[in-house]
């Protein structure tokens, strides 16, 4: 018989989980160390030798001790401002095994990360490609560069998190980019080392990935024409994890696709994964704060988070699973789970069918390891929640609540 890890266990969980609430209050964010190093080999396994890196996308979750575990598992780093260089290089990772991406880089942005000798700076512009050539010169070194692609293809998934079409604003069109590969490898200051795609996020099928990552092989296999021979391609990230049971693409074939996209060229194949490494091994841990019925109506559950804590419900009407931590033997109903925010879209769930639950009842809300406590905020001046990491049936506050103190520590009155 299969052994059974103790986090795995739905009571000893539950029974986990009910401590560290007493312990750190909620709302309160919890990793489960183990989820994240099974989604990070999954992936690395599926390689099967071809040659790879894994370059976790820290704008998922930058957490100091979320980030150290990615680094620790031999991972890369995928930032996408200054702010995350740091955080990845505080976490251990050295500058030439971070990628610096975003649209819109600062002067001071260009400026230092020419000067910290990245993995590579992919360039958004043309105009970028001039600005961080001029800055490379001025420090007199040539910095390494890739060019991000956008090849006109939709991803098929929230239009918010889309990336990878004409009307997005990211990258230069496709049909630019053999004469910006030529220009880039005329300039003093650059050394172009790769090509990079990213079509959006949360993509549930494999068809525009692979067609992705085919476009840019064959940009590749254009560039060796001119001379221009590239050391890794870019693939992005965007692989969509299961919110709702419907089905997702499996990460081992996702995998597998690229390789089979990318053999021919023998060229080092680079992913961005966030989303598929730490939304699963998330959940936040809410509390019901009020249970109120209007007659004939709705009938709301109000729990103490709210999109300060969890942005994705109310920004992309997103869907949580949400479960009480110990469910009690009462028939479902049909309730709106709402948080305490004074905005209508401030709801984590609408018209769903749930179990009665009382106030001071703990809630679940699952997958949200991503885009969960990175994207959170202190509108109506809430202080940002604690985070734990859990490891086995060890568990540790890896970021304590903020005080109101800590929270307004940046003004004078
Ligand atoms: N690489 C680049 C250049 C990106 O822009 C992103 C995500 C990633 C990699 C990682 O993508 P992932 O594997 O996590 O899909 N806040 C939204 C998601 C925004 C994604 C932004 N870019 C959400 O909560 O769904």
């Amino acid at each position: 018989m299969a052994s059974t890890t103790p986090s795995t266990q739905p009571d000893v969980r539950a029974a986990q989980l009910a401590a560290i609430a007493a312990a750190a209050g909620t709302p309160c964010y919890v990793y489960d160390a183990r989820a994240i190093r099974g989604a990070y080999a999954t992936l690395d396994r599926a390689f099967d030798g071809y040659p790879h890196a894994i370059h976790y996308a820290l704008k998922a979750n930058s957490t100091l001790a979320v980030v150290r575990l990615l680094h620790s598992l031999g991972s890369n780093a995928d930032a996408n401002s200054l702010g995350e260089v740091d955080v990845a290089m505080r976490c251990g990772f050295r500058p030439d095994q971070v990628v610096f991406t975003g649209v819109g880089k600062s002067a001071a942005e260009i400026d230092r990360a020419v000067s910290l000798g990245l993995l590579a700076i992919n360039v958004e512009s043309p105009g970028e490609l001039d600005r961080i050539d001029q800055r490379a010169i001025a420090q007199g070194v040539k910095t390494r560069v890739a060019l991000r692609v956008n090849p006109d293809i939709d991803a098929k998934s929230h239009p918010h998190i889309s990336t990878g079409l004409k009307s997005n604003k990211f990258g230069v069109p496709i049909g630019e980019a053999l004469a910006l590969f030529r220009e880039m490898s005329s300039r003093r200051g650059l050394q172009p080392v790769g090509a990079h795609v990213h079509i959006g996020s949360q993509i549930t099928t494999l068809d525009p990935l692979q067609k992705a990552a085919q476009a840019v092989v064959a940009l590749a296999q254009s560039l060796r024409h001119d001379n221009i021979h590239l050391q890794h391609l870019d693939m992005g990230g965007g692989l969509g994890i299961s919110y709702d049971g419907a089905p997702v693409v499996d990460p081992a074939e996702y995998v597998r696709a690229l390789v089979a996209a990318t053999k021919s060229s023998g060229l080092k194949v680079a992913i961005e994964p966030g989303r598929v490494l730490v939304g699963p091994a998330g959940v936040l841990l809410t509390k019901v704060v009020d249970v109120k019925q209007f007659p004939g109506a709705k009938r709301f559950v109000v729990v103490d988070a709210g999109m300060t804590e969890l942005m994705r419900p109310a920004l992309y009407n997103a869907y949580h699973r949400i479960e009480p931590l110990a469910r009690r033997d009462a028939a479902e109903s049909i309730v709106d789970i709402v948080g305490p925010i004074c905005e209508s879209t401030d709801a984590y769930a609408r018209d769903r069918a749930f179990p009665q639950v009382e106030v001071d009842d703990l809630l679940v809300v699952a997958d949200v390891g991503a885009y969960g406590a990175a994207m959170g905020h202190t509108y109506l001046r809430r202080p940002l929640p604690p985070e734990v990491m859990i490891d086995g049936d060890q568990w540790r506050i890896i970021r304590r609540r903020q005080t109101l103190d800590e929270l307004l520590a940046l003004e004078t009155e």
